[in-house]
């Protein structure tokens, strides 16, 4: 009776399943033939690959423009899973979608250059991008026209110009980031097992210091650490002793943009996990193998405290891309603004009437994070859709008028109507509201197999940390993915590293 009725369920939506993930497969693999851009239309330029602009990409009809893409990144990556590439319990190619696989699927094709855009001129519609990879062609270095401009180009990694941080620390914002790590982490610990290295150089090596309480900071050092209670421990069992994760940051707390109940809640977890928390701790300077901190005490006195380190993940947040400081510079509404361009409601940079702003290097008083690019990516190609719709309404419209002047009477009355519909038509397509962004939560995994989740709820909101969050976590990130292949893929990661544990070799 039930049992029977269950195994059916299951057997069909299994196949169900299967039969879906088979389809977009085929999907995915059988692209059709593309439209050739049309050079009469609007030239309209996108600067990047990351959230924001390939949301733009994602919802863009590329038919309406001549769409041109520069990034020196060829594909996207899915940040929020990053921090699990460091110990290999995800491969970083699970994370990475190719911009080619992207724009192949659009209606219109896309122009696609591998470079960086190195200056925006803002007056003469050009941008100047040059190619930096490693392969050297003749050609390196050129300009293209643009009618209409998005920039999305991210941010960089913040250092408050503090000595020594770029020469020594690792960041953690891009794939070879993640490798960097990687490699660090196996050779902190092999070079700490080379015979005759002093006890003391031994803690050093393995002391994993980590810069930054922000959620960034505190996912790396959660993974961390459970890279060394789940697998360096048993591979590698002499670290046992000496090795050390600890995260500084100089607030009084860390995850300052969680609520009270789960910083509480993450602090006494790491406590658990036995991470070491150093708060109200500032790094001023950053040497080969120390970091100079400032530290101050609970009677409000500082001192200065030397901490000697064997890895230095720096993550303390966003600073503005010289190419973005430099477009700033050109235009005297954002003389007054520093944290990046300065956007009106419907993303336009302010001063400017062809350039719009996205993600991380625009300012519209939200958080730096991935769910606001995509969310404002996703809101200006609703824009640029209708745009190009009151665009081809207008010309109708003008045509229809002509028309209608020189028409003979009985034919007038008819061409007076369809005036009359498509004006309708225009004012409802022009109804664009400005750009609103809806919160759907914070999330963040912090080791040990527990998350933090700061989720809205109708209108409320639900603070939760522990193992079922972290089950909210794993399934909402998956969902998230930015394709079906890449959902494949991490679930295999995960399956693998469960079954057969981190990969310790150092590559
Ligand atoms: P990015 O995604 O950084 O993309 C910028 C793009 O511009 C890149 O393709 C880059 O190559 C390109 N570019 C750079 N310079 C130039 C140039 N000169 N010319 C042309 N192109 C250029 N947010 C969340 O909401 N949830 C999370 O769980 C989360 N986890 C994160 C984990 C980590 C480790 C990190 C680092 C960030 C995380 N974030 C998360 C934040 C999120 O990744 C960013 O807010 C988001 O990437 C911003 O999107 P963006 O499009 O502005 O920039
Ligand atoms: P952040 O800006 O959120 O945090 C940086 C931290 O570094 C701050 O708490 C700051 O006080 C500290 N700091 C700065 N200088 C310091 C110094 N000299 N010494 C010690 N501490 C110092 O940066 P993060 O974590 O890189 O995040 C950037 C953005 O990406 C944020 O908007 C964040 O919300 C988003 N993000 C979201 C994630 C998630 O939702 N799971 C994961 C990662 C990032």
């Amino acid at each position: 009776g039930f049992f029977r009725t269950l195994w059916r369920v299951t057997y069909i939506s299994v196949l169900g399943g299967l039969g879906y993930l088979a389809y977009t497969i085929y999907e995915v693999r059988s692209p059709t033939e593309q439209i050739e851009p049309d050079p009469s239309k609007k030239t309209l330029v996108i600067l990047g690959t990351g959230w924001g602009s390939v949301s733009l990409l994602k919802n863009l009809d590329t038919e309406n423009y001549n769409v041109i893409v520069v990034s020196p990144r060829n594909f996207f990556l899915f940040t929020p899973l990053l921090p699990s590439c460091t110990t290999g319990y995800i491969e970083h190619r699970s994370i990475m979608e190719p911009i080619r696989n992207i724009l192949r699927h659009k209606k219109a094709s896309v122009r696609f250059y591998e470079a960086e855009a190195t200056k925006i001129d803002y007056q003469n519609k050009k941008i100047q991008v040059k190619d930096d990879s490693d392969v050297k062609g003749d050609s390196m270095e050129t300009e293209i026209d643009f009618d209409m401009l998005v920039v999305g180009v991210g941010a960089e990694n913040a250092t408050f110009g503090i000595p020594g941080v770029r020469e020594h620390s690792c960041f953690l914002k891009e794939v070879g980031d993640a490798q960097k790590i990687r490699k660090k982490i196996m050779d902190c610990v092999e070079t700490a097992l080379f015979k005759g290295q002093s006890e003391e150089e031994v803690k050093r090596l393995l002391h994993m210091v980590v810069v930054g309480g922000g959620p960034t900071g505190v996912e790396f050092a959660g993974e961390l650490q459970d890279f060394f209670q789940e697998d360096l421990l048993k591979w590698v069992p002499q670290v046992k002793d000496h090795f050390r994760v600890t995260l500084v940051e100089a607030l009084p707390n860390v995850l300052p943009s969680f609520s009270k109940q789960l910083i509480d809640y993450t602090e006494s977890s790491f406590k658990e996990e036995h991470i070491d928390i150093r708060t109200k701790t500032m790094v001023k300077n950053v040497t080969d193998k120390t970091i100079e901190a400032q530290v101050t005490l609970p009677d409000g006195t500082k001192k200065t405290e030397i901490i000697p380190y064997g890895l230095l993940v720096w993550a303390t947040g966003n600073a503005v891309r010289p190419v973005v400081k430099d477009l700033m510079a050109q235009i005297p509404a954002q003389k007054d603004e520093r944290r990046g361009l300065k956007v009106n409601e419907y993303l336009v940079v302010k001063g400017t009437e062809n350039i719009w702003a996205v993600g991380d290097c625009a300012i519209a008083n939200y958080a730096p994070t991935a769910q606001v690019a995509a969310q404002e990516g996703a809101f200006l190609a609703r824009l640029f859709n209708t745009m190009a719709k009151t665009d081809a309404m207008e010309t109708e419209l003008r045509e229809l008028s002509e028309r209608q002047a020189t028409a003979k009477v009985d034919e007038r009355n008819e061409i007076l109507s369809l005036i009359n519909e498509r004006q309708k038509q225009l004012r409802r397509t022009k109804q664009v509201g400005p750009f609103q962004y809806s919160h759907q939560g914070s999330l963040a995994y912090i080791g040990a197999e527990k998350a933090v989740a700061d989720v809205s709820w109708f209108s409320g909101n639900i603070a939760s940390g522990g193992t079922m969050t972290y089950l909210f976590w794993k399934s909402a990130y998956l969902s998230m993915c930015f394709s079906s292949r890449n959902r494949v893929l991490v679930l295999m990661d995960w399956m693998k590293s469960r079954i057969f544990g981190r990969d310790v070799s150092r590559e």
